[in-house]
């Protein structure tokens, strides 16, 4: 729904105060105009820079109050508008004041009188910040994004002469990239890619949006080349994700929604959903659960709502939360430690994770599941839940190999005894061995592999997901499928070979 569309319903609702998250205000007072004077409403605008607008006029002097006075701004409302007329006042972020005792004061009563009077004020901020006494007085929507048809009208009014810009798939990926930029940011991006580049090239877009994202400080975009080949073992997971992703029965309206992976510590998780974004030609967003906490309390449900839209407006896209229980820490705790702040920020997330619509797979990963509340895992909410164990013998021998090759080591020479040794410490092992300039099985008696140092919670891990998890890499083998698809013990008639 466009912003117009939404004031439209509000104004007919006789809402008198509206407060509209946006980053883009001077975008949204254009649309804002066009329905006001679609309707016949008048549009009185005020910032304190530029101080009060009516219909695009600065007014004159005697009912204007001074421009930087903001609780005039408020009142000034009383005298405007004609009796049956609707007069929509828009102060812009106008969250700033609203530590004064007089403001909020004089809202109230603008807000409560102006339902009758047809006097309805807009508030454009950033940031939902409304404070108690005005909370039920205001409704809240948001400014979306660009979405991709507006993208492409602001791509063609910037690149306009032959060869600028792309075509057919091309255009599909410039488009791709600049999904999640506001209007200016991608108006700058094409801009900067046609001084650069002399057309527009989804590069410099990946560049600039990776910098936006740096700034919001919560997601972060991966741009690395891994693929599942750098990635020994895994097999049931990775054919599972390639197909749900690439496959599967497109335009059924069945969307893959994710997978969750357990897992012993260095047994690939964070690496797999780095390959999975290449493998399957999205781009990889990775959340960043710890900052997302935040330092101020109040403002972390803002940024996982402000994180979770730039996530949305990305798709087609791979969300990769990793180390998921950091960010749940809190939440078995909270009521005593952070006033239910965890509880709620973990509703929004797994409200988010069953409601989204948007073409996201979420890649989850957790080291410690009994950090993890028990609705979290429930099979409905993931496509699958895998358990990443200790890597087979087979497995292993496939992972030496590929260390071997890529340190460039002998491959005549003997491996070091392995057991119960993850996919980190193979690696690690063939480091140092290339570091040292010594063999194998001497560079490895400097890895202590988890399995000894951690072995009760590995093994405490290893019950836990006995039963309840998907085996990552055993090929036509589950555990158990929790949504009841497959019995117990049954092996499946999955097949990965089935690419
Ligand atoms: N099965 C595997 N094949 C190849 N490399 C692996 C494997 N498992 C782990 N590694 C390597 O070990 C390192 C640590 O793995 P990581 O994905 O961070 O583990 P986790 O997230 O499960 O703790 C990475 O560099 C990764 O490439
Ligand atoms: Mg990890």
């Amino acid at each position: 729904m466009t912003l117009g569309e939404r004031l439209s319903e509000y104004v007919r609702a006789a809402f008198s105060g509206v407060w509209i998250q946006s980053h883009e205000h001077d975008d949204a007072i254009l649309e804002i105009a066009q329905v006001a004077r679609e309707n016949g409403w008048d549009l009185v605008t005020w910032d304190i820079d530029r101080g009060l607008s009516i219909n695009g006029q600065v007014p004159n002097s005697d009912i204007t109050p001074a421009a930087a006075d903001p609780l005039s701004a408020v009142k000034v409302l009383n005298s405007l508008g004609i009796p049956g007329g609707t007069t929509i006042l828009v102060l812009r972020n106008f969250h700033r004041f609203l530590g004064s005792a007089e403001i909020v004061q004089a809202l109230d009563s603008a807000i409560s009188q102006g339902k009758q009077a047809g006097k309805i004020i807009v508030i454009l901020s950033p940031v939902v910040q409304i404070p108690v006494e005005l909370e039920r007085l205001f409704a809240v929507g948001e400014h979306d994004l660009p979405g991709r048809d507006q993208l492409d009208q602001i791509a063609r009014g910037i690149a306009t002469e032959p060869g600028e810009l792309p075509e057919g798939d091309n255009l599909c990926m410039v488009l791709d990239a600049a999904s999640g930029l506001t209007r200016m940011e991608a108006e700058n991006a094409f801009s900067l890619s046609l001084v650069r580049h002399g057309k527009v090239v989804p590069e410099t877009l990946w560049e600039l949006k990776n910098g936006m994202l740096k700034k919001s400080g919560l997601l972060t975009l991966h741009r690395g080349g891994e693929t599942f080949d750098d990635l020994g073992g895994l097999e049931a997971l990775k054919a599972f994700t390639k197909r749900a992703l690439t496959g599967g029965r497109r335009g059924t309206g069945v969307r893959p929604r994710g997978v969750l992976l357990l897992g012993v510590p260095g047994t690939g998780k964070s690496a797999f959903a780095k390959a999975l974004g290449n493998e399957t030609g999205r781009p990889t967003l990775v959340m960043d659960v710890g900052a997302l906490m935040g330092s101020l309390v109040g403002q972390t449900e803002a940024n996982i709502r402000q994180a979770l839209r730039v996530v949305d407006a990305m798709a087609p896209a791979i969300l990769f939360v990793d180390e998921i229980e950091k960010a749940l820490a809190g939440v078995q705790s909270s009521g005593q430690t952070d006033s239910g702040v965890g509880a709620r920020l973990f509703g929004t997330l797994l409200g988010w994770l069953n409601d989204h619509e948007s073409d996201v797979f979420v890649v989850a990963t957790s080291n410690d599941i009994s950090k993890l509340p028990p609705e979290f895992s429930r099979a409905e909410r993931w496509d699958g839940t895998f358990f990443l164990d200790l890597p087979g013998q087979m497995e292993r021998l496939g992972i030496w190999d590929l260390y071997i090759n890529k340190f460039g080591l002998n491959p005549d020479q003997s491996c070091p005894i392995d057991e119960g040794w993850t996919g980190a410490e193979i690696k690690s092992a063939c480091r140092l061995s290339a570091l040292l300039d010594v063999p194998l099985v001497e560079s490895a008696r400097n890895v202590v592999p988890v399995s000894v140092t951690a072995g009760e919670s590995v093994e405490r891990l290893r019950n836990w997901a006995s039963g309840r998890c998907l085996a990552a890499d055993r090929p036509g083998i589950y555990v158990r499928n929790q949504g009841g698809m497959l019995p117990p013990g049954n092996p499946s008639h999955f097949n990965p070979s089935m690419n």
